[in-house]
């Protein structure tokens, strides 16, 4: 794999070695709208979604969803381009639901998945048509079960139907991938395990619930894995249980999420990942599955988070300090670092960058290009060739239009950078930078609370 497979596909470096977006100049988005610079490659959103609804249509017969993982991005012009798209969404906080809906995504196109969700959000997703909850543990399924009930009552009623959930599940089954990023293993926080006949037991709750209609089970094993074997084991383990509580229990399957999590390569050395081989997998698993255990094709729903929004971002960094360390190393500072990519630092992500305005010129060094935040372990990455850099010169990193911007923080006070989208040679900018009045804009004087009681009285 070469560096430039891993750019978007409007990408590309002239004859002077500059890099090229969407038909703009990489050098001139950093001189109109500062770094570090986010850029999205619209027609590269684009091809992703599309790329992984034509492999549905090409490889399953039944009907099918792609809904997208928000947790990877999610900014206002992002959810309206899923929109045009016909994706779902995937969200998994009221805030990323207040988002969808102040876009005018169409909710009942919304799945709510998460692990704690406060009856505050189940009351808000309620209140608003979510069309799934995912219903990931007990106490969420009892909780759900009177506040749906409440709602039942002919006086709040908005819809007289009941509600319709997914159960979450946990198939014990190991992604190759980060200990962080694994989340289908019986030791994890998250969904009923299908060991002990706890999924079971669940199931047979939600049957019983005159206020909930259980129609589709899901998992999700973890993210950025690069085989397709876990994938199909789960789909497996899922239609298998389907099957044996259809048998025992009367339960009708009808809609089935393998969760997201299909990777990208980030460094030349990664391996390939095809969105087509993972989806054609997923597919022929539940076609072949659903034969095994006599059960109708459902609507087959995957959540693709990465895999859509990884590869179409760019963060474009302007070099500063640099510090040579005779016979140790030298350290290459830029402009941001740990508080716009946490990855590096959290899980030792090895990127690649390109030098975007000279990029024809010769290899001549090999240097760590750290952040400019007060950790040692802020850097962005270990030793790469690359030209000779200079204070003023611009670092493009590909890859970085997932769990970069919504993993951003503001340490050391840093001001979250801004977000500029290219397409035919044009930019426009769908997120401004953060300002030093919005690092303030939360901060208040309220006057002192009167004290209600004295602790002698206690
Ligand atoms: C339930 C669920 N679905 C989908 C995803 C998306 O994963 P990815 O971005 O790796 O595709 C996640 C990510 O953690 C998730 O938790």
């Amino acid at each position: 794999m070469m560096i430039g497979d891993l750019f978007p596909i409007t990408a590309h470096v002239d004859p002077e070695g500059y890099l090229w977006l969407g038909g703009c100049r990489a050098d001139v988005l950093a001189r109109e709208f500062g770094t570090p610079l986010y850029v999205f490659d619209e027609a590269t959103l684009r091809e992703r979604c599309r790329r992984y609804k034509a492999a549905l249509a090409a490889h399953y017969p039944g009907p099918s969803q792609v809904a997208y993982a928000s947790k990877a991005y999610l900014c206002l012009a992002l959810v309206r381009l899923l929109a045009e798209e016909g994706l779902g969404l995937d969200v998994v906080s009221g805030g990323e639901l207040y988002l969808a809906r102040q876009a005018g995504f169409p909710l009942a196109a919304v799945h709510f998945h998460g692990n704690n969700k406060s009856a505050a959000e189940l009351e808000m997703a309620l209140d608003w048509g979510v069309g799934r909850i995912v219903v990931d543990n007990a106490h969420e399924l009892a909780l759900l079960e009177r506040l749906a009930g409440e709602r039942a009552r002919p006086e709040r009623s908005r819809r007289g139907r009941r509600l319709a959930i997914w159960l979450r599940l946990s198939p014990d089954i190991d992604l190759h991938t980060h200990t962080y990023n694994k989340t289908g293993l019986a030791d994890s926080k998250f969904g009923f395990p299908l060991a002990e006949g706890l999924a079971e037991q669940a199931l047979q709750a939600a049957l019983a619930s005159p206020h909930l209609e259980l129609v589709g089970l899901h998992t999700h094993l973890g993210s950025q894995a690069f085989e397709t074997e876990p994938f199909t084991a789960a789909v497996e383990a899922l239609l298998a249980f389907a099957g044996e509580m259809g048998r025992k229990h009367g339960f009708r399957l009808q809609e089935l999420s393998p969760g997201g999590g299909w990777g990208v390569p980030y460094h030349q050395d990664d391996p390939p990942a095809q969105i087509e081989e993972y989806v054609r997998a997923v597919s022929l698993a539940t076609v072949e599955g659903c034969v095994r255990h006599g059960l109708p094709l459902p609507r087959l729903i995957l959540e693709p988070g990465r895999s859509i929004v990884g590869p179409a971002g760019i963060a474009l960094y302007t070099v500063g300090v640099r510090k040579t360390i005779p016979g140790v190393r030298t350290y290459v500072s830029v402009d941001g670092g740990m508080a716009d990519n946490i990855r590096p630092a959290l899980y030792g992500v090895r990127y690649t960058a390109l030098a975007a305005t000279k990029a024809h010129q010769p290899v001549e060094e090999v240097v760590t290009v750290v952040g400019k935040y007060c950790e040692s372990g802020d850097w962005l990455i270990r030793d790469i060739r690359l030209p000779k850099l200079e204070p003023g010169d611009l670092l493009a990193m590909p890859v970085a239009g997932a769990y970069h911007l919504p993993m951003a923080s503001n340490y050391n006070l840093a001001l979250r950078p801004a977000v500029v989208w290219v397409k035919d040679g044009r930019a426009r900018l769908v997120q401004r930078r953060e300002s030093y009045e919005d690092l303030v804009a939360r901060d208040a004087m309220s006057p002192l609370l009167e004290q209600t009681y004295t602790f002698g009285s206690i």
